[in-house]
């Protein structure tokens, strides 16, 4: 019999299905993950895919009603570009990963294209994890809205006398996780931290189209892994869907950083693709060819035990939700 793991819709208690097995067979060292892995590193082929994955991102989000080359299109006609200069740190050194072919886009994160792509790519990933859904709202209060539930829960459980002034979001990317954490704490300061500095001025951008905050939100250029940013100086550190793209060794440094920055007390979460997910476990030979093809740390991911980081790094009471059908969202604190 499957385990299943309780998570709120926002309408009700619903159960999401774990699979049978520890993650995916279509990763790691398994005969299916070595064919896979045998047929991305053909060239000729991986180009093909890279393109089929594109056109299926595409397709499959326009169908769902979002509207990825109008959305794009905005982007790239706008003013975008003259937030560059307020937001790149020009002596920033990538880590080497950071550089490679990435989701389908040459030159990885670092493109126009792929950040004026990012936040239609993020609603297609919501609408994705709840095909049952209306629309991108309802999807986004099961996505999103158990996710922020999970962090608030566990912060209320696990440091109630904390009240939360201050939250990084590392790997913020165009901002969209950043303004759900600061929607949903609005005393909080918020900081968004990033090492592309394409999304980052997309996501300065759309915020200062937006309604004024009373604490408006701070974007960083840099390293997760190594901030700069002082000791313990904040309440909640949250990272969303950066680990799927980040070697093991990466990942290990996010944690510690993340550490680090965390004030005794503090919250730290992470939510990512679950490799217990019944429907990631049984997702179609084709769908995860394509989705490896444009994701080169997909494996590394899988096999990381993240608890066991953490607890490594020092958290306690690591807690995971399975918080939709394909997502889990681990949540810890630093020791008072
Ligand atoms: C899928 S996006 C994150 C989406 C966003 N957090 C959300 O929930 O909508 C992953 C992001 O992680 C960023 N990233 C990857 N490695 C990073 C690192 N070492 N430090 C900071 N950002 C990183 C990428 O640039 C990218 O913007």
């Amino acid at each position: 019999m499957a385990a299943s793991t309780s998570g709120s819709s926002g309408q009700g208690t619903v159960a999401f299905e774990e699979g049978q097995l520890e993650r995916p067979r279509w990763t790691g060292e398994t005969p299916l993950s070595l064919l896979v892995g045998a047929l991305i590193s053909f060239k000729p082929l991986y180009s093909v895919m890279k393109f089929g994955a594109r056109q299926v991102l595409i397709s499959t989000a326009e169908k769902t009603n979002i509207p990825w080359r109008e959305m794009t299109r905005k982007i790239l006609e706008s003013d975008v570009y003259k937030e560059m200069e307020s937001i790149e740190d020009t002596s920033l050194v990538y880590p080497d990963y950071y550089l490679n072919p990435f989701h389908a886009y040459d030159e990885g994160n670092l493109s126009w294209l792929a950040a004026a792509e990012a936040e239609a790519a993020t609603m297609s990933m919501v609408r994705r994890a709840i095909p049952y859904a209306s629309s991108l709202d309802e999807a986004n209060q099961i996505v999103r809205g158990n996710w922020l539930k999970a962090i608030e829960e566990h912060h209320q459980k696990y440091s109630q006398d904390i009240v939360i002034r201050d939250i990084l979001d590392i790997g913020c990317s165009v901002g969209v996780s950043t303004r759900f954490l600061a929607d949903k704490f609005p005393a909080a300061k918020l900081t968004g931290l990033d090492l592309s500095p394409y999304f980052l001025a997309v996501a300065q951008f759309k915020e200062k189209q937006s309604n004024p905050r009373t604490n408006p939100i701070r974007w960083i250029h840099a390293n997760g892994e190594s901030t700069g940013l002082p000791s313990k100086s904040y309440d909640i550190v949250s990272i969303a869907y950066v680990f799927h793209e980040c070697p093991a060794r990466a990942i290990k440094n996010l944690v510690n950083e993340a550490f680090r920055l965390l004030r005794p007390g503090g919250t730290f979460a992470l939510t990512d693709n679950s490799p217990k997910s019944k429907i990631l476990q049984e997702l179609s030979p084709v769908l995860f060819t394509l989705m490896k093809s444009t994701e080169p740390f997909l494996d590394e991911y899988y096999l990381t035990d993240i608890e066991k980081v953490m607890t490594e790094a020092g958290f306690i009471k690591v807690t995971t939700i399975l918080t939709d059908p394909r997502h889990r969202t681990v949540t810890a604190t630093v020791p008072y």
